[in-house]
């Protein structure tokens, strides 16, 4: 039988709620502890899911039984929380972003290696089964050359403002995700250029963000790219992604929650998800799994704190072409290529 890994979770809001319910019900975890900041909550996850809580980080540190950390908290926490779990031995699955500077992100990686543990950064579409799939076929040459490749993700809403105030801006937040799934599928990035602006309500340029935004890319291999990022759609959730090339394109994003049509007079109704958790269910189930099964298997897990950085260092450019109003190239870093870790060269 499959020996179950010991996990705790820290941070029960909006993602962290859903890590700890997958935990939980995962047949090769055990969800030992919950900690939230908020004792209320705290308590009644601990209570929901049968396993211990309480409101303090360092009671998961000092926890001899836990093996690893799902690290939930907002982001401006992470790396100090990473540099702690480290410490004690702990391995760690975190959200993205790893943190809110390449420097930062850099000190959890280098901490990691030091102390010998796992860390996973939570880019939960590399475990999704549609993009897996397309990408595994674009890497057996399915595709033939790549020209293109094109990426959406838009929210229906966005989150709170205190949420985005702490997110670490709309590149480092939210177009992160699109920025890995490029490097991952096409292969690392020369040349970003970003376009953005605060369109549905002045509170973003209040707090200095934006809520839409187009980026272009050009890859190494010579491929263009095009993302674009919306915090406010209102029709629905949408993360689609299409990559052409010679000898075939693949399209991936279903966005249906149920799988019928309504049809009435003139017209057709379709299911759509309204957020990530409801598009995601799977890939975040499998995205866990895999954190337990690296820690069961002692092998490093397909993401890690090297594409964490990658990718930070891509939102990071993304920044400064929308501050400087042109293109910004980057290149591979010294002594950081071999983790595909690209630097911000130049503008
Ligand atoms: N992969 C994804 O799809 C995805 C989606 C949303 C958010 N995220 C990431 O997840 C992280 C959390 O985001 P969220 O939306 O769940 O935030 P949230 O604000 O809803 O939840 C954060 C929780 O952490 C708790 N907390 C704060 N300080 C703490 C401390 N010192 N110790 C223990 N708990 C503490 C808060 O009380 C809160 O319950 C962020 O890094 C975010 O970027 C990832």
């Amino acid at each position: 039988m499959t020996r179950r890994v010991r996990l705790g979770v820290a941070g029960l809001g909006r993602m962290g709620r859903l890590h700890a319910e997958n935990a939980a019900a995962a047949r090769g975890i055990e969800l030992v502890r919950v900690v939230d900041a908020d004792e209320g909550l705290a308590r009644r996850m601990g209570e929901e899911l049968g396993c211990a809580w309480s409101t303090d980080y360092e009671d998961l540190l000092a926890d001899d039984r836990l093996e690893g950390i799902v690290l939930v908290t907002p982001t401006p926490l992470h790396v100090a929380m990473i540099e702690q779990a480290a410490r004690a031995g702990k391995h760690v699955l975190c959200e993205k972003p790893l943190a809110f500077a390449v420097e930062e992100a850099e000190r959890a990686t280098e901490a990691a290696a030091r102390a010998g543990i796992k860390l996973q950064v939570g880019f939960h579409r590399r475990f999704d089964p549609d993009w897996v799939s397309a990408t595994a076929r674009i890497r057996n040459g399915d595709l033939g050359d790549v020209y293109l490749f094109r990426t959406s993700l838009r929210d229906m809403s966005p989150p709170s403002l205190d949420y985005i105030r702490n997110s670490g801006g709309f590149f480092v937040d939210m177009t992160i995700h699109d920025l890995d799934t490029a490097r991952w599928m096409v292969g690392e990035i020369a040349e970003v250029a970003a376009f953005g602006a605060a369109l549905s309500d002045p509170s973003f340029a209040d707090v200095g963000d934006i809520d839409n935004a187009v980026v272009t890319l050009r890859f190494e291999n010579g491929a263009l790219g095009v993302v674009d990022n919306s915090r406010v759609a209102g029709y629905g959730y949408e993360c689609s992604t299409e990559v052409v090339g010679s000898k075939a394109t693949v399209r991936v994003g279903d966005h249906r929650r149920l799988h019928t049509t309504w049809l009435s007079a003139g017209g057709a109704r379709l299911d759509w998800v309204s957020d990530f958790i409801e598009r995601y269910p799977q890939a975040y189930r499998l995205e866990l799994e895999h954190f337990a099964a690296s820690i069961r298997d002692d092998v490093e897990p397909a993401v890690t704190g090297a594409d964490g950085v990658a990718a930070l260092v891509l939102a990071e450019a993304c920044r400064r072409s929308l501050d400087a109003g042109r293109p910004v190239s980057v290149s591979p870093a010294a002594g950081a290529a071999e983790a595909g870790s690209p630097r911000v060269a130049s503008r």
